[in-house]
């Protein structure tokens, strides 16, 4: 059964290790990211976005393909089902879809208006008992080819998201979606501390977990993430696994054409990318 990501991130915050939401595109990246957590006895959070809510046929269906995964597969771990960067109404289609979890991202929006809409969430999920997810300060990317770099949260306004009753919090420090340029200058812990001495208890989360040193990521656990993203790694060794498969020309012998074996090697990459990350953030053990 999907559960709100709420105990797991709060016994996450208290024991010093982050749990990983990695990023869901397909069945067999699902099915992998499962059988993980599972092996390694750690809880997961299985992160969708917009955009691939859509590719996979939308909510309804990737509620109906994760809930027969944790049937099948025998999933005993905690699993939160959470919707990444969602809009307003993305974020009510997926509370009618049966996700255990959302991310409302109100950051591009003026405070009052994040404030607003971030509060009318509270209260729906609340009732639901799922987890809610908010954020003040964008997270940096790219767009168009162009890398912005990531901007940083004002403390005072985290503060004022966190004290409206949400589970966690992504708050801007530096971090950035997809690789990061050569001149980044690193995650700023100095407002990562400003933040969390305003917020207090509530577990942060990371955005942008794909090339950020260890060090860096031990020490933002040390000061409160509890929750970290990674999507593009993953997609990176998905990618690099099936092209080492095709210019091997594995899909020219034999039934290699086989989208069961022609996926088979980027299932099996994202498998030891997934365990990598857990044992980098400590979640180990701990479901
Ligand atoms: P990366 O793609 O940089 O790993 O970031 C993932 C993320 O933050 C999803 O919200």
């Amino acid at each position: 059964m999907l559960v709100s990501a709420k105990d797991m991130l709060n016994k996450a915050r208290d024991g010093k290790y982050a749990v990983g939401q990695f990023n869901i595109n397909n069945l067999e990246w699902t099915k992998a990211i499962l059988l993980t957590a599972e092996e390694m006895k750690s809880p997961v959070i299985l992160g969708v976005s917009e955009g691939a809510g859509k590719y996979m046929c939308g909510y309804k269906t990737i509620v109906g393909m994760v809930n027969g995964m944790l049937d099948s597969l025998n999933i005993t771990v905690p699993v939160a089902l959470h919707l990444d960067h969602g809009t307003f109404e993305g974020a009510k289609a997926c509370i009618n879809a049966g996700f255990s979890s959302i991310m409302f991202d109100g950051s591009h929006y003026p405070i009052e208006e994040n404030i607003a809409k971030t509060t009318a969430l509270v209260n729906t999920c609340d009732v639901l008992g799922l987890s809610l997810e908010a954020e003040v300060g964008s997270i940096g990317g790219e767009e168009d080819g162009v890398v912005g770099m990531g901007e940083c949260a004002d403390p005072k306004e985290c503060k004022m998201i966190a004290d409206l009753g949400v589970t966690m919090l992504a708050a801007g420090i530096g971090n950035i979606h997809g690789k990061y340029p050569e001149n980044w200058p690193g995650l700023r812990f100095d407002v990562l501390e400003n933040v969390k001495k305003e917020v207090g208890d509530m577990p942060l989360v990371l955005h942008g977990g794909t090339g950020i040193p260890d060090d860096m990521i031990k020490k933002a656990i040390s000061l409160g993430v509890a929750k970290i993203n990674v999507n593009t790694e993953c997609q990176l060794v998905f990618q690099e696994a099936t092209r080492a498969y095709i210019e091997a020309g594995k899909d020219l012998q034999g039934k290699g054409f086989d989208p069961r074996k022609l996926l088979a090697p980027g299932f099996e990459a994202i498998k030891v990318k997934v365990k990598e990350k857990m044992e980098i953030f400590g979640s180990v053990g701990k479901a």
